[in-house]
């Protein structure tokens, strides 16, 4: 009472993930009696699996309960250099490992260390709301590279050679993508790897849904000549272990980086929970059956979703290769994507997501989440046939 707070004037420029508003809101009216159903949020519906909760009850009772390593637990790191280096098939050293609370902090972390104000971050739009956001925050020039319907939402690398500038120090990559499912090709990766070295920028590959991706296999640009000194490689646990709210994620980049994220962590987490780590330690390597049959259980309803949103009139929905999101496009629909969201929440009882909440060019798409039952899917789309029907 009387104190007048003043916010910093960098606050001004410090974005949001809307998900989490929609979610509220839905959450609201669920609070009221209305029967809503969730196609909004970006988390798996499946558990943790019980060997991963397990690890981390008995890591409770055996006094993992204090402060560890800033940039994570030995252990850890060495089971993630492991796995990294399995995966995509190169030497990782356990040096190069920082782990932080989930996969989030590595954008803010990698922003910060090696981006300075005024120099210039390509970054996917649409794409996750976060990469935007934090990229205005430290005061850098923020240049999307539009993701278009029309190229299936990959990368256009011509498109991408246009945006290169001096002053481009740092790009974006996302793949498989939110929101969108697309999943980058090998052409596209072996030629941003050439002008990352020639035009001598940074680059942050965004590779959370790497085990999500039906019929293929992921590539990681970090396996291409001469990515291993200039990328941050961001992958964690939230989205294939379905451990969203443990926050356990982690980044590969260079030794001289690890270290400044290390110091990052210091000074603003200290560390990433101890007994999660130790968790974290079994889900890399523990039986992998639960991720399989959750990935094989989330191409059957991006199927089911695909062909469903198709037979509604307005709806035009691309088969996405990866992550568990599809996004349609709804110009046919005659209103604004930020209109629709609403409508189909307050009208139908279905949330999802304005294309818009992924950047100014998600305008003409929603983004739903399929990580939800098919009896839940079949329920959503006969509620949003009904109000397309209803418009
Ligand atoms: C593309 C992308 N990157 C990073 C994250 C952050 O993941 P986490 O919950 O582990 O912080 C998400 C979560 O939705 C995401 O979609």
């Amino acid at each position: 009472m009387g104190l007048i707070m003043k916010i910093a004037e960098s606050m001004s420029r410090l974005g949001t993930e809307t998900a989490f508003e929609v979610l509220a809101r839905a959450r609201a009216l669920e609070g009221e009696g209305r029967s809503i159903i969730h196609l909004e949020i970006g988390e798996p519906d499946f558990d943790t699996p019980a060997n991963i909760r397990d690890a981390a009850k008995k890591a409770l009772d055996d006094g993992h309960t204090h402060y560890g390593p800033s940039a994570g637990i030995p252990a850890l790191r060495e089971a993630i250099a492991t796995e990294i280096g399995r995966s995509r098939g190169i030497e990782v050293s356990p040096a190069q490992v920082v782990v932080v609370p989930g996969g989030k902090p590595i954008i803010f972390f990698s922003l910060l260390a090696c981006v300075n104000p005024g120099e210039e971050v390509i970054y996917p739009n649409p794409g996750f709301p976060i990469y935007e956001s934090v990229i205005n925050w430290i005061g850098a020039k923020a240049v999307p590279l539009p993701m278009r319907e029309a190229n299936s939402f990959g990368i256009d690398v011509s498109e991408l050679e246009t945006l290169i500038s001096p002053r481009t120090s740092f790009l974006i990559l996302n793949s498989p993508a939110n929101p969108t499912g697309a999943v980058a090709t090998g052409e596209q990766l072996a030629r941003i790897a050439e002008l990352a070295i020639e035009h001598d920028f940074i680059v942050l590959a965004d590779e959370i849904y790497s085990r999500i991706i039906y019929g293929g296999e992921h590539l990681s640009l970090l396996t291409f000549p001469g990515m291993a000194e200039r990328l941050i490689l961001l992958d964690g646990f939230s989205k294939i272990y379905a451990m969203t709210g443990w926050r356990l994620g982690y980044g590969v980049m260079p030794e001289k980086l690890a270290f400044w994220v290390g110091r990052l962590m210091t000074n603003s987490n200290s560390c990433t929970a101890s007994f999660t780590q130790i968790a974290g330690i079994e889900a890399l390597t523990g039986p992998q059956d639960e991720v399989r049959a959750m990935v094989a259980e989330f191409e059957r309803r991006r199927d089911f979703i695909v062909s469903g949103l198709n037979k509604i009139d307005g709806f035009s929905c691309l088969q996405p290769e990866g992550a568990f999101y599809v996004f349609p496009n709804i110009t046919a629909l005659g209103r604004t994507s930020k209109e629709l969201e609403i409508y189909f929440l307050e009208e139908c009882g279905v949330a999802m997501l304005t294309g818009t909440s992924f950047g100014a060019l998600g305008e003409g798409y929603i983004r739903l989440s399929y990580a939800n039952s098919v009896e839940n899917i079949t329920e959503a789309l006969h509620r949003i046939k009904d109000g397309v029907a209803r418009l």
